[in-house]
């Protein structure tokens, strides 16, 4: 009976399975939705060939939308409000989409293809995004996983971004990555420098893109960037300003304190910055220098498994721990806390920082997922 139960079920996936991919071919091969008018905000209108999704529709005209993943479907930065023409909702698109946002024609871009013309709204400030031709300057090692890549700016000469925004950078193929990808960087450099910008790149086992940057990018190369993008960025406010960061999210954080530094800005900062042992510490010189040029800072390097050789005298234990400590003994009714790193650290970090009457509406982070 069981036997007889199995082999249906499986028959039945069998089928399903090969309907959806004659779908899927018939749909490559047969499908032509030719020439298509996107509406943009009442105002203008693009032809784009249709049969791709709707971001890289945009995209072939030069205009961005945000998007960390790459167009994968997972971080839902590519938003959008599609008036009329998306068709209906799909299910890679419900789960990342609130229930005011379904009801005020808010789409995921990567995942609505083009099939007819459409009306869509994208705010004002994203026509800043563009896409920078760039030059390799400098490819350097930072601790054994995290390396700064540096491009300078090629065409357009210059970038103009807030510090703690981030940029797309696409990929170009190698071995047998055959398509380029493109994925989301912080930006390291300060805002004020506007000739290149620094990255800080951690290597993902099997990462398409940190392995490319890794293993086979080289000094000299031409790379493009999309950018800048974001809204993780230095607010007004009169409270200190508590920084946590684990590996590569010391990138936006270094932009941002550069960026207090040249301001003048007299708050008070203190910056947790999370690592497994001394191995992963780094930019400790550069940190020591902002030191100087920032009276009120305080960097609070926290080691989770300090090795024997480290002889280590500074905190220990997982970054929430000497945070939660910090807040309990100042006054944080006005402080702002900007966090960037692993998803992980930062539900975290946010438990403490709400259990200890922080809320949500002072705290500003990136996740790098
Ligand atoms: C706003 C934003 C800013 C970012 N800034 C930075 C930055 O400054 N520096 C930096 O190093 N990264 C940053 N990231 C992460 C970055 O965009 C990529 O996700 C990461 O570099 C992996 O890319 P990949 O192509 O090598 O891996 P992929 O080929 O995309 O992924 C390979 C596998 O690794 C998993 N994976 C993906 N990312 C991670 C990760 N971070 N840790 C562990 N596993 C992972 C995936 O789920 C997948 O299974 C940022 C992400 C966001 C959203
Ligand atoms: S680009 Fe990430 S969900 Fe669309």
């Amino acid at each position: 009976m069981l036997l007889k139960i199995l082999i249906t079920t499986g028959a039945m996936v069998g089928i399903s399975g090969l309907l959806a991919l004659l779908l899927l071919i018939a749909e490559h091969f047969l499908a032509n939705y030719g020439e298509c008018t996107l509406s943009i905000n009442n105002e203008k209108q693009v032809h784009v060939q249709g049969g791709t999704s709707l971001l890289a529709a945009l995209n072939s005209q030069k205009i961005f939308l945000p998007s960390a993943c790459g167009g994968r479907g997972t971080c839902a930065y590519c938003k959008c409000k599609i008036l009329a023409g998306a068709g209906p909702l799909l299910p890679t698109e419900e789960p990342l989409l609130t229930p005011d946002e379904i009801r005020d024609s808010f789409r995921l871009s990567c995942q609505v293809k083009v099939k007819q013309d459409m009306q869509i709204a994208i705010p004002e400030e994203l026509f800043n995004i563009r896409e920078f031709k760039t030059e390799v300057s400098l490819i350097k090692d930072l601790t054994y996983d995290i390396k700064l890549l540096r491009l300078n700016l090629i065409e357009p000469e210059e970038i103009t971004f807030k510090a703690g925004q981030y940029i797309q950078l696409i990929t170009k193929p190698y071995n047998g990555v055959k398509e380029s990808v493109s994925r989301a960087y912080s930006i390291a450099s300060p805002s004020y420098e506007k000739k290149y910008i620094d990255l800080m790149i951690r290597l993902v086992p099997e990462g398409i893109c940190t392995t490319w940057v890794h293993q086979h990018l080289r000094e000299k190369e031409i790379v493009n960037i999309v950018g800048p993008m974001g809204d993780f960025y230095l607010r007004e406010g009169a409270g200190e300003i508590i920084m946590v960061a684990g590996a590569s999210g010391m990138a936006p954080i270094i932009s941002l304190l550069e960026e207090i530094a040249a301001r003048k800005i007299e708050r008070n900062v203190t910056y947790f910055f999370g690592a497994v042992a001394k191995r992963d510490l780094f930019f400790t010189e550069e940190i020591a220098a902002l030191k100087k040029r920032l009276p009120n800072f305080q960097y609070i390097p926290t080691l989770s498994q300090s090795q024997p050789g480290d002889a280590w005298e500074g905190e220990t234990g997982l970054i929430t721990q000497p945070l939660e400590r910090y807040i309990k003994n100042h006054d944080t009714s006005q402080s702002q806390v900007y966090m960037c790193g692993s998803p992980g650290m930062i539900n975290a970090c946010i438990a403490v920082l709400n259990k200890n009457s922080i809320q949500n509406e002072r705290i500003y982070y990136d996740p790098f997922a």
